[in-house]
């Protein structure tokens, strides 16, 4: 099929990507010229595992190619991705559909007849009907469809995620569309996946997995805290919980609270939706609350166990918001890090991926090579992210280079009584 995909972020690309390796020909469209002349350089703009690879086979079979504009790429198309960002609108908190709404007035007027418009981004109940209309207003053929499909890869896994979905959500309120979207996704062994929903479902189905997933984690989150008050560890209790099915095993790490552009984003465009609607969100609000003094108050824990004047050297592994990403949305990090250097302590800071991207955001640290520079004369190590290069770490190194051999490991990533073997100070999170 002829498919063309808006937007070159994360969901994108990916989508792009992937449907070229299914054998589709797909043009993947962005207004950033940037954007644009790195991909069509071999390179990629963001850092996801194993996508160079894939849009560099497809760039050479003729598969995949990348576009500046619109009109031209869509014509063509029969399918059409919006996968364009709908980023938080500082002032409400709803979503915003600045480009979501440009694209489709660009769209209009080129639709070729029988197209599919498929929006990917993540927007509000009801979008998908504005889209329609403002196609409607300024197509020339009118016998376009616009489907819902909400997209739940994760950035690090999302090559995984596209391939292997739990399900493919379709939301529309056209029955003729099935065959279509099964050709779509032909890649995508079981049909069974392909859930048929009306669009406001499927529009709906986004935020709340998103939301739903938020909850675990701050609730996971609070009963951690409270096994550190009561000497109770959170591995053996999120194990426990898991193995009940209703409940599951899965989004019951703690950490140092959610991050990313999706699940603060989302969350806080629900509460949105529903005061719109009244149909109050009162447990999100909670969990928006919950989650962002649990990002403020992560640097108290660190001055709660560090004289600080006299250690005034510290290390820090890991700024972006998550391991296997270079992404610094809403990162932990953005909130620790500016705390800590107020107080006046020495910083040195490393990121597998993150740091070009860090650097703008956080500044009056030191940024270093590796790991092992981290640990050089520092009176603590403090761990944001579990990246494996982490947990591979050769801890004796690290013990020898540091000043005091203290580790505040927001991830959990080390098991505490070999940290105690090895003879440093460990404290990690709900275990005791
Ligand atoms: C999330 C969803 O998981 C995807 O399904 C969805 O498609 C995506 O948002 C989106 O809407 O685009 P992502 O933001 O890439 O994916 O990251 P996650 O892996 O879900 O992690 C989100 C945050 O939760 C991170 O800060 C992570 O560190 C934290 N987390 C996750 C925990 O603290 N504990 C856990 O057990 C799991």
């Amino acid at each position: 099929m002829k498919i063309a995909v808006i937007g070159c972020g994360y969901v994108g690309l990916v989508t792009g990507a992937c449907l070229a390796n299914d054998g589709h020909h797909v043009v993947c469209i962005d207004n950033q010229k940037e954007k644009i002349d790195i991909l069509l350089n071999n390179k990629i703009p963001i850092y996801e595992p194993g996508l160079e690879d894939i849009i560099s086979n497809n760039l050479i079979n003729g598969k995949l190619s990348f576009e500046l504009n619109i009109d031209n790429a869509a014509s063509n198309a029969e399918v059409i991705f919006i996968a364009v960002g709908t980023p938080t609108d500082e002032e409400t908190g709803n979503a915003d559909l600045t480009q979501i709404y440009n694209c489709t007035r660009e769209l209009a007027g080129v639709l070729k007849e029988n197209a599919l418009v498929i929006v990917k981004s993540t927007v509000p109940v009801g979008t998908c009907d504005e889209i329609e209309n403002i196609l409607n207003e300024k197509n020339k053929h009118q016998n376009f469809k616009v489907l819902s499909n909400p997209e739940f890869l994760r950035e690090g896994n999302a090559i995984y995620d596209f391939e292997n979905p739990d399900r493919i959500i379709i939301g529309s309120d056209e029955d003729n569309i099935r065959d279509v979207v099964k050709e779509i996704y032909k890649g995508r062994k079981n049909e069974q996946k392909i859930v048929f929903t009306s669009r406001r479902s499927s529009e709906l189905i986004k935020y709340a997995s998103n939301s739903m997933l938020a909850m675990r984690i701050i609730f996971i989150n609070e009963i951690a805290d409270l096994c550190e008050r009561v000497g109770a560890d959170i591995t053996d209790v999120a194990k426990g919980i898991g193995l009940d099915k209703r409940i599951g095993p899965y989004f019951l790490e703690p950490g140092p609270g959610f991050g990313g552009s999706c699940f603060p984003k989302d969350a806080r465009a629900l509460i949105e939706s529903g005061k719109k609607y009244g149909a109050p969100q009162t447990l999100l609000e909670s969990v928006i609350k919950g989650n962002e003094s649990r990002k403020k108050n992560l640097s108290k824990k660190i001055s709660e166990i560090l004289d600080i004047p006299s250690e005034n050297k510290i290390g820090v592994l890991g700024v972006t918001f998550k391991a296997e990403t270079d992404d610094m949305r809403e990162a932990p990090s953005l909130s620790i890090l500016p705390d800590l250097t107020n107080i006046g302590l020495n910083i040195s800071v490393y990121d597998p991926a993150g740091m070009e991207e860090a650097t703008k955001l956080i500044k009056n640290v030191k940024w270093v090579e590796n790991s092992y520079e981290v640990a050089n004369d520092a009176s603590c190590i403090i761990i944001l992210t579990d990246w494996q290069e982490f947990k591979d770490l050769d801890l004796n190194k690290i013990k020898n280079a540091m000043k005091r051999p203290l580790i505040y490991d927001f991830r959990n990533i080390y098991n505490p009584d070999n940290m105690k073997k090895l003879g440093f100070e460990y404290y990690s999170v709900g275990r005791g």
